[in-house]
C-alpha cells in the first residue's frame, strides 16, 4: 500500500485540507493524525471493521483496548455514562491531555474495548484533530500511531518510519506540543486512580476527585532491575541506562566501553569523553516533549547508548519518569 505524508497548515482553508482524511475515515480505512500528545492511528471508533484495521496496522494484541476520541459532550453522551464528576473533569481539563475510562454505552463495539465494560475517551485539543472529529461527525478509536511495542511518534517522519506501506494516509501537523501520551484515569469504579501519567497530574486532579487514590507509580515488575529483564515499551533499538549520580557517568562510559554514547538530561555531567553526545535541556517540559523524537533520531544515527538522568518524579516529571523506567534496561544508583 502507498502511504502518503499529507501536509496540514492550520489556516482557513483546514476544512477542505480535511476532507480526503475524512472520506477515508468514512470509508472504513486508517489515517494517522497529529494531537496534542502524540501522533494518533485513527479510525471510525463506531465500526468493528475499521478498528480491526488498526489492531493490524500496528500489531497490537487484541486485548488492549483503544482510547476513543471525541470532539463535543454530545458524543461523550453517546458514548459512556457519565456523573456529576465527569463533566466537571471535563470542563476543566477538554479539550486536553486527559483520559476518563467510563463506564459504555452500547453502542461502543467490544473491538475498542478489548471487551471491556469500560471505554477510554478523550477530547483532544490539538486543531487538526478536533476539526477531523467533528468533520467525520463519529468518535476516533486512535491509539498512538507506532509499532506495537516502539516509543509513541511526535511527529509525521515517526509514523511514517513504523506504519509506511500499512496506512493509506498520514497527516503532517508539525511536531506535537507534549510529546507524551495523555493521563489515563478511571472513573468506573468508586475509588478513581490514574492508570497512567501524563502532562495533567494528580495534584491538578485531586480538587476534583476527593477520593482519588494516590498514583502507586509502575507495579515492581514493569521496573528494569536486572539487566536482560527489561518491560518491552517506548523502546528503541538502543541501550538506555537511567543514571541517579551523574558523578559516576566517566565510570560508566568506561564500564559500557559504547563507541557511540548519547546523554540527556536537565545537567550538563563532567565527562572528558570526546564522543559523548549531550542532550540538554532547560527544563522537564522541554525534555518531554523531545524524549520520543530522540529515542528515534539517536536510533537512526546508530548511537549504542542512552545514559538519561533521573529526573524528580512530579509534575511532567512524573509522566517522564514513567516512560523512561519503562524504557530502560538497567538503572545505575
Ligand atoms: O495521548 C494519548 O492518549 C494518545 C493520543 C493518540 O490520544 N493515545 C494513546 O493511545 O496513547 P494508546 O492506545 O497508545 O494508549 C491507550 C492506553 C492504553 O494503555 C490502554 O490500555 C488504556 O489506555 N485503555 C484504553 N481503554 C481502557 C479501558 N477501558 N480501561 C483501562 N485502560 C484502558
Ligand atoms: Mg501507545
Amino acid at each position: 500500500m502507498y502511504t502518503q505524508i499529507q501536509n496540514i497548515n492550520l489556516d482557513e482553508t483546514l476544512i477542505e485540507q480535511l476532507l480526503k482524511a475524512k472520506d477515508y475515515l468514512t470509508d472504513n480505512n486508517i489515517v494517522a493524525f497529529p494531537t496534542e500528545t502524540v501522533y494518533g492511528l485513527g479510525a471510525n471508533g463506531l465500526s468493528e471493521e475499521a478498528v480491526a484495521k488498526i489492531f493490524e496496522a500496528k500489531g497490537r494484541p487484541q486485548d488492549n483496548p483503544l482510547i476513543l476520541h471525541i470532539s463535543s459532550l454530545e458524543m461523550l453522551k453517546d458514548l459512556a455514562i457519565c456523573n456529576d464528576d465527569v463533566f466537571k473533569l471535563a470542563k476543566e481539563f477538554w479539550p486536553g491531555p486527559l483520559t476518563l475510562v467510563l463506564p459504555k454505552k452500547e453502542n461502543v463495539p467490544l473491538a475498542v474495548t478489548a471487551g471491556l465494560e469500560t471505554v477510554a475517551i478523550r477530547m483532544p485539543s490539538h486543531p487538526i484533530a478536533l476539526k477531523l472529529i467533528e468533520l467525520c461527525n463519529f468518535p476516533l478509536a486512535a491509539p498512538s500511531a507506532n509499532r506495537s511495542g516502539r516509543p509513541s511518534p511526535t511527529s509525521a517522519r515517526m509514523v511514517y518510519h513504523d506504519l509506511r506501506t500499512l496506512i493509506p494516509l498520514i497527516l503532517d501537523g508539525g511536531a506535537c506540543d507534549i510529546g507524551l501520551e495523555s493521563t489515563v484515569l478511571d472513573l468506573s469504579s468508586p475509588t478513581p486512580k490514574i492508570l497512567r501519567p501524563g502532562q495533567i497530574s494528580p495534584q491538578q486532579i485531586q480538587p476534583f476527585l476527593a477520593n482519588l487514590a494516590d498514583y502507586q507509580g509502575l507495579p515492581k515488575s514493569k521496573r528494569p532491575s536486572a539487566p536482560g529483564m527489561k518491560y518491552k515499551h517506548y523502546k528503541p533499538n538502543v541501550k538506555i541506562i537511567l543514571l541517579k549520580d551523574l558523578n559516576k557517568i566517566e565510570d560508566l562510559l568506561t564500564k559500557e566501553d559504547s563507541l557511540k554514547p548519547a546523554f540527556i538530561g536537565l545537567n550538563n555531567p563532567k565527562s572528558k569523553n570526546d564522543s559523548l553526545k549531550k542532550l540538554i535541556f532547560q527544563n522537564p517540559g522541554d525534555l518531554a516533549k523531545n524524549l520520543y523524537s530522540l529515542f528515534f533520531k539517536l536510533e537512526q544515527s546508530l548511537f549504542d547508548l542512552i545514559i538519561i538522568e533521573d529526573i524528580q518524579d512530579k509534575e511532567i516529571g512524573l509522566a517522564l519518569m514513567n516512560r523512561i523506567l519503562k524504557a530502560a534496561d538497567r538503572i545505575v544508583e
